[in-house]
């Protein structure tokens, strides 16, 4: 599976069957969380079924199943932080993807003290991302939490300021937002608005009320990266609001 069709087929998945994961697939997900700490220099740490089997508890009114691995996103409690871990946790979601398992960002809807990781005096769990085995479909409850959330998607053309509008911008713009609109977002808020102007294209947010803000935006700049590679354009970003893709 390409990192597009990996795109295309992520949901928050909600729901998770009891099978756990085998030890293949454990190993492949270890080999590529020690990848992303040492590109990344951030603390991801795999709790998985052997860490006590201790589960995560995740709220019941969002989720159905017991998911005993997740990825627990710790870190200082800054907006840089909440960046970098949106754009390097939604790697490891594409890749878990890519491997047919399921996973969801989260950031509210669990109990942070069912999280067996010692932290730090200035460290702070930012959001955990369950991995799992997924039934072949979602129960009736998740799809209508799901369906709920998409139904506030925004119009591409409402997350581009440019000289042109979005349907004149160029395809890799184009290619770059729809990658974005697919991808997740704290109570699918899509904040970021991407600005097109004199000093380049810049990733904003400018109406972004809550902090978790800055970690959706780094997941928009990573599926605005893969997106618009899709149409030729090989560019990566600065960090910040005011960094530019180049
Ligand atoms: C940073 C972040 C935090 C999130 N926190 C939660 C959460 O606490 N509980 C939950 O059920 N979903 C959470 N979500 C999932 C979003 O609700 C979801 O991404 C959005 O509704 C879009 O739906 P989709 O990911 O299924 O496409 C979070 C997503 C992000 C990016």
């Amino acid at each position: 599976m390409t990192n597009t069709e990996a795109i295309d087929t992520r949901i928050s998945c909600r729901a998770y069957t009891d099978e756990p994961l085998d030890e293949g697939t454990l190993d492949k997900l270890r080999t590529y969380v020690d990848e992303l700490v040492a590109e990344s220099g951030l603390r991801f740490v795999l709790v998985g079924p052997s860490d006590g089997g201790a589960t995560l508890k995740l709220s019941g009114r969002m989720f159905s199943g017991n998911v005993s691995t997740y990825l627990a996103l710790i870190g200082p409690d800054d907006n840089d932080t909440r960046e970098r871990f949106g754009y390097y946790g939604e790697k490891f979601v594409l890749y878990a993807t890519t491997l047919g398992l399921g996973t969801c960002w989260v950031a509210g809807t669990f109990d942070r003290a069912s999280v067996v990781v010692p932290l730090a005096d200035d460290e702070v769990i930012h959001d955990v991302i369950p991995v799992g085995n997924a039934p072949a479909k979602q129960p009736f409850a998740q799809r209508t939490i799901r369906a709920g959330l998409r139904r506030r998607d925004k119009k591409p053309e409402t997350l581009y300021q440019g000289h042109t509008s979005l349907a004149h911008a160029p395809a890799w713009i184009r290619a770059g937002i729809q990658s974005v609109i697919k991808g997740p977002s704290a109570v699918n808020q899509q904040p970021v608005v991407f600005m097109h102007d004199a000093r380049g294209l810049r990733a904003t947010l400018p109406n972004a009320k809550r902090e978790v803000a800055y970690t959706d935006l780094g997941i928009a700049k990573l599926h605005f990266e893969l997106g618009a590679a899709t149409e030729g354009m090989h560019g990566s970003w600065q960090w910040g609001t005011k960094g530019v893709f180049a």
